[in-house]
């Protein structure tokens, strides 16, 4: 067979986790794997990015009020995909998501593709996630009347941006007190940074920090993470139950009319942007090797915290956009944003605490996956050994999880939040893609195999998610095409010259096994 399409037996699966040096503990049941589901899903998405899907601006319409159907477009897309994670997640149930899974049915070559992939979703929206909380907690500062230096607040790259509009803005004569007050902050944090051999040092601070305080908890331990990310998700669902409650109470229907201002493109350009809110539901796989019964456990996780995700998500966009005006929606806290315009500011106060507390628990269920992926990569000799290492006392992938924390803390210092939203989508949506035809292969490859949970309908279901995934993979803009193809070259780079030639698969194949 020809070495780039070798698959790896779901026998050997199994084993490997068996082997005591590389073995994770086993510590999760269903109720935590679906918190920890939650976890992962309700964050930036329904806190922030709701805004800017409602209401439009960068190239794209908004949904308006219709952003409601935009969220049950997404839902659906996402529900086909669920269905064949779980399949796959109760037949493999061992760490790694998405590249185990295909590891196991299309070859090396694609698991490498979608591991590589999995790093947008996982890596690069926590990018994303950090910011956000970086954001709010700005924002919840300055609401207590303390001040965060500006330059430790923003990156670079946004503070340049803003100090050429800003300067545009002068040579043309506007006056500067119409600007947009963050695009203001982001110039000054330029003008107010100190300078190294005349380079501004201006970094997001809040956003490297929380990521690496995250990363500390996470080296510790499994059972110590499953209990902390249990209460944050508590605390933010009893958040938002509170925004529901107070929000429907200053509902005017007249708010809803136009439903959908820009009709069917509003509503399927916002549903690819809105996808972002519910990332994460699939996160729930890659803790397969430390759930008590993966089998029974892992599609139950799935499947309900997307349920519930569904129904707060459809719920808080009704309340939101019969609020306030769907077009005064685009606001990086849009909650927030709702109760300060009806001078609720001790409402507006407790949604920016919630905020906070949904984007540090996305961060760590990310956090929490990413270096589980690259654990299993490492395993299978596609990445350096050193990085399978499990700590002796905790039994955590410790090398993995301090190397992601460095890299999204590092580009989360560093990066702007709307480059990073996109291309996470883009990412996600082609690891379901590969997911959903993973399931039709194996149903012909292994049609014996025990499954568990079965995707019902196949192959329709699993085709069902491939277009509707696809579908929505085509709402986004060309620029996120482009950096995603160049990334899965880069990935491709790296894989034929080392990950092919130290594949732990391919040496035993060669009868040579390591
Ligand atoms: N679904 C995650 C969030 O909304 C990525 O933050």
């Amino acid at each position: 067979m020809n070495r780039f399409f070798r698959r790896k037996s779901l026998d050997q699966m199994a084993r490997d986790c068996v082997e005591p040096e590389r073995q994770l503990k086993r510590a999760l049941g269903p109720v935590q794997l679906t918190l920890f589901g939650v976890g992962a899903v309700v964050g930036a998405g329904i806190f922030s990015t709701i805004g800017a899907a409602a209401a439009g601006g960068a190239g794209h319409p908004g949904a308006g009020p219709a952003i409601i159907l935009s969220f049950v477009l997404s839902a659906v897309a996402c529900a086909f995909a669920g269905l064949c994670y779980a399949e796959f997640a109760s037949m493999v149930p061992v760490s790694g998501s998405a590249y185990t899974y295909s590891y196991a049915t299309l070859g090396e070559l694609i698991a490498w593709i979608i591991g590589w992939d999995l790093i947008l979703e996982y890596a690069v929206g926590n990018v994303a996630v950090a910011i956000s909380w970086s954001g709010y907690f700005q924002e919840l500062l300055r609401g207590l009347g303390l001040h965060w230096p500006l330059w430790l607040g923003v990156d670079l790259r946004s503070a340049l941006q803003a100090a050429r509009q800003v300067a545009a803005a002068h040579a043309a004569g506007t006056d500067l007190a119409t600007l947009d007050a963050t695009l203001r902050a982001a110039a000054q944090a330029l003008a107010d940074a100190p300078r190294v051999a005349g380079v501004p040092l201006v970094f997001n601070l809040p956003a490297f920090g929380i990521v690496m305080v995250l990363t500390w908890v996470l080296v510790q331990g499994i059972r110590e993470s499953a209990w902390f990310n249990s209460t944050m998700v508590l605390v933010k669902l009893v958040i938002l139950g509170f925004f529901l409650a107070v929000g429907a109470c200053y509902v005017k229907p007249e708010h809803w009319s136009p439903f959908a201002p820009h009709g069917w493109a509003g509503i399927t350009s916002a549903a690819a942007i809105i996808f972002f809110a519910y990332i994460g539901f699939d996160a729930v796989s890659t803790a397969a090797e430390e759930t008590r019964r993966p089998q029974r456990d892992v599609p139950i996780g799935i499947l309900a915290s997307l349920a519930v995700c569904t129904v707060i998500y459809i719920a808080v966009a009704a309340v939101l956009t019969g609020m306030t005006r769907w077009d005064r929606l685009d606001t990086a806290e849009p909650l927030a944003t709702a109760f300060s315009e009806l001078g609720l500011n001790w409402a507006t106060r407790v949604v920016s605490i919630g905020a906070l507390v949904a984007t540090t628990s996305v961060l760590f269920v990310f956090q929490l996956g990413q270096p589980r992926i690259f654990f299993s990569m490492a395993r299978d000799g596609l990445l350096p050994a050193w990085a399978a290492r499990v700590h002796p006392r905790h039994r955590t992938p410790y090398v993995t999880t301090i190397l992601t924390g460095v890299l999204v803390a590092g580009f989360a210092g560093v990066t702007n939040i709307n480059e990073v939203v996109e291309l996470c989508n883009i990412g996600t949506l082609f690891a379901f893609v590969l997911v959903a035809a993973g399931i039709v292969v194996l149903r012909r490859l292994e049609p014996d195999r025990p499954r568990p949970f079965r995707t019902p309908l196949v192959p329709w279901v699993p085709l069902a998610a491939i277009l509707t995934c696809g579908g929505l993979m085509a709402e986004l803009p060309r620029v996120t095409w482009i950096r995603f193809v160049l990334w899965l070259g880069i990935g491709l780079l790296i894989y034929f010259p080392y990950g092919s030639r130290h594949s732990r698969l391919g040496k035993a194949d060669a009868g040579n096994p390591t």
